[in-house]
């Protein structure tokens, strides 16, 4: 029975160190030298390999070795693959630490003194509370949860939003798709964590901006085809929205020429949220294959007919 990995040289080589520790009962191999593919019942990947179906026929769980799994066709593997996306601590604090850091940048006018700094001015803006703030994370699976729960401790006004009813201390939660504009409406920073699927592809577009309250800022830390570029930027040239921070683009990378990088309104960062770290992630793969041994539910097990 073989685990097999499929990533870069680095990661593949901590993979290698933490599966060795913690479990050398299991056939651990490395994407491309997999052995009897017939052998091969585990695969973690980012991106599938070709023909998988008939690579690795006894294939029987895909892990993504990310948070997300829309990068995967699922149309092209066999109805018996379970798939599960990476939920681990090391994605969590990452994510956690990035939007924090958004949160306060904007909340701290930190844009504004960058600016102001070049041109050596110096002009105060006065301070609001945070509990003067509204704040509101649109995605509340196991990021978006922990985001609301952090940022509800610097005392903002935390809203969140998901299809099913979540219970969060310090947020409050809406829940479905006529729960969406009163949420909109109390968010003047609005943080993007769904995942992507038909339903939310272009979900970050003009009819979503007019909701917010005027001059919010967007952070999209999801996916960049869920947001409209020239919807953002007409939102933005019309004062609608104020600025955006975005950790993801289409394409990736952004190419040079391209305005996002030169618009003084938007921050831009390199997909650098939150990355998968392999000590926890190992952790984790080996509990959800302990748990599959015994027949239980795997955590981040993905609903195919759902994407996520
Ligand atoms: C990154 O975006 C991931 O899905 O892990």
């Amino acid at each position: 029975m073989t685990f097999v990995l499929k990533t870069d040289a680095q990661r593949a080589f901590e993979w290698s160190r933490h599966f060795a520790e913690s479990a050398p009962e299991i056939a651990f191999r490395l994407w491309p030298d997999i052995g009897d593919p017939a052998q091969v019942r585990f695969l973690a990947t980012w991106s599938l390999p070709p023909d998988l179906a008939t690579t690795l026929p006894n294939l029987e769980l895909l892990f993504s070795t990310g948070a997300g799994v829309d990068q995967f066709d699922l149309s092209r593997l066999p109805g018996h693959v379970q798939v599960v996306r990476m939920v681990e601590p090391g994605i969590v604090d990452g994510m956690v630490e990035y939007v924090t850091m958004a949160v306060l940048a904007w909340h701290r006018d930190l844009f504004a003194y960058l600016a102001r700094q070049r041109t050596a001015s110096w002009e105060p803006i006065r301070v609001q509370t945070a509990a003067s703030r509204k704040v509101g994370v649109l995605g509340l699976g196991m990021l978006g949860q922990a985001v609301a729960r952090k940022l509800a401790g610097f005392g903002f006004e935390m809203h969140g939003w998901s299809r099913n009813r979540r219970e969060i201390p310090g947020v409050r939660c809406h829940a479905g798709a006529a729960a969406l504009p009163g949420f909109l409406a109390s968010c003047q920073a609005l943080v993007f964590l769904l995942p992507l699927t038909e339903q939310t592809l272009g979900m970050l577009n003009a009819s979503l901006f007019a909701r917010l309250p005027r001059g919010a800022t967007l952070i999209n830390v999801a996916r960049g085809q869920h947001l409209l570029l020239d919807d953002l930027r007409a939102a933005l040239n019309d004062g609608q929205l104020a600025g955006a921070i975005l950790d993801v683009t289409d394409p990736e990378p952004l190419p040079p020429d391209h305005w996002l990088w030169s618009d003084r309104r938007v921050v831009v960062t390199p997909h650098i949220a939150s990355m998968t770290q392999p000590e926890t992630a190992v952790r984790s793969v080996l509990q959800n294959l302990r748990r599959h041994a015994r027949g239980e539910a795997m955590v981040g097990l993905v609903d195919r007919t759902r994407g996520y």
